[in-house]
């Protein structure tokens, strides 16, 4: 058994399946190439039979990216694995992903089975997947809460008919770190032929327990692990990476186990997703949130101040967060904005780094401090710009004994449309005046508001969801202005909507 971690990131399948998260191909490739700097010996680069675009990115990031292994999800059914091989066909190292459920649940009240049939299935499955690709993967989705002794018996069948990982998957987030290590052990010792493929662990979040699940795993035999940045993922996430990768780190004098991940470029990747898919870190999230490595007590500051070790189990520049009390402001220059973007993992064309650079000044103009959270954000709002409806002028009008009245341009595809409407606030004027141009029945089902850092200069964030005909559509605006931040998430729910 080797001591070495294979890191397998699912940061763009099952990262990307939660719901807002949704990357275009391009953006799909700018993470797939981070992760590749980043170590990342798999990356899962989508479900290609789900969607033409899933479809679309496993071949281009296939493309795109030369050493890991390029990893494509199938059910286990025919169909899904040759569209996977299709999709694989330009990857350097291609994997198929292939699986079926295996505890009680699954086979009785999802997949309407037997035991022996789901594991005829299952062997099937990796038996036929063989024909495309030497690297199989399989999954036993739900093992969490499959029977150990039945879970061991496909195992050994799929490792028989070629599998060469195994993956645990921990589906629902239910076992605990003991349960999780004790399972991965009974495999160990009860599969015959357990050496010829490696043992994966995928723990989902549901309980807060997907990190300590992996790392029992990885203490009792298993040699991959499945991940995604930032534990991005359906419900409450899936194991997060930099987590998995600093437990080793740190602890390596006790677990002896290494990987290959750079470690420096997690900061930075973290934010590039966080960006990318507009989806916030909780600012106490261990190793990337804005206050891992914040000591705002003064016994605590002292302490830092006397011997970093006294409070800090990680050096920050371990991570990649070398000058994080770096601040900007109107006086910084286009360089010092470059160099602060490059740490963050961006790297932008002079066309684009133009462009951010007049967003910065806008900024800076009406913020005092612009932090890496409003540079991402600047970011974030160059990559949108391509939008068929734009926002080109707002105006409102409220107060505490005003009835609130909102005027609006929208830009549709080069023609000008203009609307006015009041509401019971301003957000609620400026929604319902976009609505008169727009036309469409569509209802706000979910709005959160949120500052960037702190400050009543701060940047507001809008995240919302929309219903239209039954469908989720989410948007996402940033302006230092509410209603501004409101009215342009809402235009990018609708400019995700197919046009009429
Ligand atoms: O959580 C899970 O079981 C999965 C499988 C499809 C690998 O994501
Ligand atoms: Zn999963």
């Amino acid at each position: 058994m080797s001591d070495r971690l294979y890191i397998f990131d699912t940061t763009l399948r099952d990262g990307e399946q939660v719901p807002g998260c949704q990357l275009n191909t391009v953006e799909k490739i700018e993470v797939a190439k981070a992760l590749e700097e980043l170590g990342v010996d798999v990356i899962e680069a989508g479900f290609p039979i789900s969607s033409p675009g899933d479809f679309k990115s496993v071949v281009e990031i296939s493309k795109a990216v030369t050493w890991p292994t390029i990893c494509a999800l199938t059910r286990a059914v025919e169909k899904d694995i040759d569209v996977a091989a299709e999709a694989l066909k330009f990857a350097k190292k291609g994997r198929i992903h292939t699986g079926i459920g295996t505890s009680p649940f699954h086979i009785y009240h999802k997949l309407n089975s037997t035991p022996e049939e789901i594991l005829e299935r299952a062997v099937a499955a990796v038996k036929y997947a063989k024909k495309y690709v030497e690297d199989v993967e399989f999954y036993a989705e739900d093992a969490g809460r499959s029977e150990n002794e039945y879970l061991a018996r496909v195992v050994e069948a799929v490792i028989k008919a070629g599998a060469t990982v195994v993956n645990i998957p921990d589906t629902t987030g239910y076992t605990l770190p003991y349960e999780f290590g004790e399972k991965i052990k009974y495999l160990m010792d009860n599969v015959r032929g357990v050496e010829k493929a490696i043992i994966s662990t995928h723990c989902h979040n549901d309980l807060g327990m997907a990190t300590a699940n992996t790392i029992a795993g990885i203490m009792n035999g298993a040699r991959q692990a499945e991940v995604t940045i930032n534990g991005i993922g359906e419900r409450a996430g899936n194991t997060s990476l930099e987590e998995v990768v600093m437990i080793l780190k740190s602890r390596y004098a006790v677990l002896g186990i290494d990987t290959n991940i750079k470690t420096q470029n997690i900061y930075k990747t973290s934010r590039l997703v966080s960006t990318l898919m507009n989806m916030p870190v909780q600012p106490n999230k261990a190793i990337v949130g804005r206050n891992a490595f914040a000591h705002s007590s003064g016994i605590h500051q002292d302490g830092v101040l006397k011997n970093r070790e006294n409070y800090e189990i990680i050096d920050p520049t371990d991570v990649g967060i070398s000058e994080s009390s770096i601040v900007l402001t109107a006086r910084s220059g286009r360089a010092a904005l470059k160099h602060r973007l490059e740490i963050l993992g961006f790297k932008l064309d002079k066309n684009k780094l133009d462009e951010v650079y007049q967003k910065f000044l806008e900024l800076a103009d009406k913020k005092k401090d612009i932090r890496d959270d409003d540079v991402a954000l600047l970011v974030g709002d160059v990559h949108r710009k391509e939008s068929r409806i734009k926002l080109e002028f707002l105006q409102v009008v409220t107060g505490k004994t005003l009835v609130p009245m909102a005027t609006v341009r929208l830009n549709i595809a080069g023609e000008k449309f203009d609307a006015t409407a009041s509401g019971n606030g301003p957000v609620d004027a400026a929604i319902k005046a976009i609505k008169q141009i727009i036309r469409r029945q569509v209802t706000v089902e979910e709005f959160l508001i949120q500052a960037i850092t702190k400050g009543s200069d701060d940047v507001g964030k809008v995240h919302l969801e929309l219903d239209f005909d039954g469908n989720k559509f989410f948007g996402f605006g940033a302006h230092t202005d509410i209603v501004t931040a409101s009215a342009e998430a809402f235009i990018d729910a609708i400019n995700k909507m197919p046009a009429e």
